[in-house]
């Protein structure tokens, strides 16, 4: 939730700014800001509105602004606080001698305001990041203009979640940048350095990045970059080479990131297999050293996630049940698993899959796992990411950076590395027949060139979601397997086309649901040829006698299915575990043709962020 740019050097930085930011647009896009630093000071634009908008405003400042070397900006997701012009950041404290943006949320940002308003500071927008400015510039004053000391001193009072990036009026050379919950990255090219919320924004400058831990602070400088404790103590610190390429971040000759990000799972998926398979075995162990006898010892395994995250975490268990694992295996949102009585500790692995691997949820959720003495591993996108640095071990996903901000490719990325991390564990406890694995890994060594065919069913896909657009709303059913694709298909529909769906299991509509039905609700149904093919076709039966129009989703060759239903998408036949590898495909075309056909903002939904970084 909002986007950091920040850069000192020699080159004009409102371009570099600009950039940056409109890189990390999908991480907030109601306002947007920049304070650049002109000859008379520090001057700021802000404007209701995308970065684009930005970019005009800052047209019209004086052209010496334009060419200023230092400068900070955001883009901005509201939480405390309208969106408003004022509200956006940078703010500015009431002296004008700080002038800060601000990721995250302060929590206790409502006394420290009565504080200093008793003290006579005067605020002026609604935000909690106001208050922090303000204290700030009073910190600074006491401090006789000592930045480091007043930073240690702002810090020990600021509670919540905070990515600061800050420039003060009298020291011209200078950007601080504060974290703490909440993600920045800072970067030096040789004659410049930078800040960001998002590793992606300064890829096109260097690839060697300084991730700042929790309770660091850095001073850039156009010279390189000094780090500190929170106390105030300077520290060293390497960085981490970041292997992503930078037009990886780009559109391409695709309308929207998303439709390009779907396009690219096969390869996700193929450089998966090929990374941590060898022949028809799978080979996790070459990245994964867990303790010795670690899986002999678990009695348990939990997954932890949100959103997309957590319906990948599903498809992971449904396939470590159907391998036959006597584990006991769960899996929960994060936002519940971290509030509620959870099991923990030395019999229990949980695995916890962010794709940006700063979700304030999943974060919180593996710090009580830790301190339980649970063994967390972390599925991560991003290398570097604060859930990398906090869990015993990290597997990298291999999506490379995603920007739409529904999840597609990533979610590709994870089943693909769970399903070859549960069949890991389970041959680790001595439970994964060689039967089975030969078969899974066949399977899914195969399923890069089905996924293919089903992306060449594209038209098919964009006609039916032209001709169910103006459904009321929709329903996706299935069974076992098919449950958390249910799930991500109505979610797919919800972010980006703002239909009502629900996603059941096809058994439960009779229990409540199938009163709603009628003419204009569609149901979804998903029916591969499995041993439950006729049950879930019995349900469909039953939607269909209410008169919901049926879209069903059928194997290749299952002709007697057009049957039930208005209209069969046909779907490359696979292993009965694997068909989410394919089916996901379908679903994520008609949620984005649909919402193509409503004239939706599909790579930035209204009122969401792709990295939810509060509570
Ligand atoms: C947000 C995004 C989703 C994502 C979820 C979890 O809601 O819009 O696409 O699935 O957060 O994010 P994570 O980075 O933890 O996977």
């Amino acid at each position: 939730m909002c986007g950091i740019m920040g850069y000192v050097g020699e080159n004009a930085a409102s371009k570099i700014i600009l950039e940056g930011l409109s890189k990390q647009e999908y991480r907030g896009y109601d306002s947007a800001g920049i304070a650049l630093r002109c000859p008379d000071g520090i001057e700021s634009a802000k404007i209701v509105g995308r970065v684009s908008e930005l970019v005009r405003r800052v047209e019209e400042m004086p052209s010496e602004c334009a060419s200023a070397a230092s400068g900070i900006g955001h883009t901005r997701w509201a939480t405390h606080g309208g969106v408003t012009e004022t509200n956006a950041h940078p703010h500015e404290s009431v002296d004008g001698m700080v002038v800060l943006v601000h990721n995250g949320i302060i929590e206790n940002s409502r006394d420290i305001r009565s504080t200093l308003e008793s003290q006579g500071v005067k605020f002026s927008t609604e935000t909690d990041t106001e208050a922090a400015c303000q204290l700030l510039a009073v910190l600074y004053k006491k401090c006789d203009g000592d930045a480091l000391a007043a930073l240690s001193k702002l810090t020990a009072y600021l509670t919540g979640a905070f990515a600061l990036v800050i420039m003060i009026r009298d020291r011209p050379d200078e950007i601080w940048c504060v974290r703490k919950g909440s993600p920045l990255v800072t970067a030096f090219d040789g004659d410049a350095c930078y800040c960001a919320s998002d590793p992606t924004a300064l890829l096109g400058y260097t690839h060697d990045l300084f991730f700042l831990e929790e309770g660091e602070m850095a001073a850039l400088a156009s010279s390189g970059i000094k780090f500190y404790g929170f106390d105030g103590k300077e520290r060293g610190k390497s960085s981490i080479h970041l292997n992503w390429d930078s037009v990886m971040a780009d559109k391409g000759h695709f309308e929207h990131f998303m439709r390009k990000e779907i396009d690219e799972q096969p390869d996700v998926l193929r450089l998966t297999i090929d990374t941590h398979t060898i022949v028809t075995n799978v080979a996790m162990d070459k990245s994964l050293t867990l303790p010795k006898g670690l899986m002999k010892r678990v009695r348990r395994v939990q997954f932890v996630a949100c959103g997309t995250s957590f319906y990948a975490t599903l498809v992971a268990k449904d396939i470590m049940e159907s391998l036959g694992s006597d584990l006991d295996i769960s899996a929960e949102v994060a936002s519940e698993y971290r509030y509620r009585n959870v099991n923990g500790g030395e019999d229990t692995l949980a695995i916890f899959v962010s794709q940006s691997g700063e979700t304030a949820d999943t974060l919180a959720a593996a710090r009580i796992a830790k301190s339980m003495g649970t063994h967390c591993i972390a599925i991560t996108n991003v290398r570097g990411s604060t859930i990398d640095r906090e869990v015993d071990h990290t597997l990298l996903s291999m999506a490379g950076p995603e920007i739409g901000v529904a999840a597609t490719k990533t979610f590709m990325g994870q089943i693909s590395l769970l399903t070859l991390l549960a069949m890991s564990l389970l041959k680790d406890r001595g439970v994964l027949s060689a039967n089975d694995e030969a078969r899974l890994i066949g399977g899914l060594r195969s399923l890069p060139v089905s996924q293919n065919a089903m992306l060449e069913r594209e038209g098919e896909i964009r006609a039916l979601a032209e001709k169910y657009s103006d459904s009321k709303g929709f329903f996706f059913i299935g069974r076992r397997e098919c449950v958390p694709l249910t799930m991500e298909g109505a979610l797919k529909l919800k972010e980006i086309a703002y239909l009502p769906s629900e996603a059941y299991a096809a058994g439960e509509m009779k229990h409540g649901p199938i009163a709603m039905l009628d003419e204009r609700l569609t149901v979804v149904a998903l029916v591969p040829d499995t041993d439950l093919r006729e049950k879930t076709l019995s349900n469909v039966e039953e939607c269909r006698a209410r008169n919901a129009p049926i879209l069903l989703l059928a194997s290749d060759g299952d002709e007697s299915a057009r049957t039930y239903a208005d209209d069969v998408i046909f779907v490359p036949r696979t292993e009965p575990e694997l068909f989410p590898f394919i089916a996901v495909i379908p679903l994520q075309l008609f949620a984005y043709h649909t919402a193509r056909t409503l004239g939706c903002d599909i790579d930035m939904p209204r009122n969401l962020a792709k990295s939810v970084t509060v509570e």
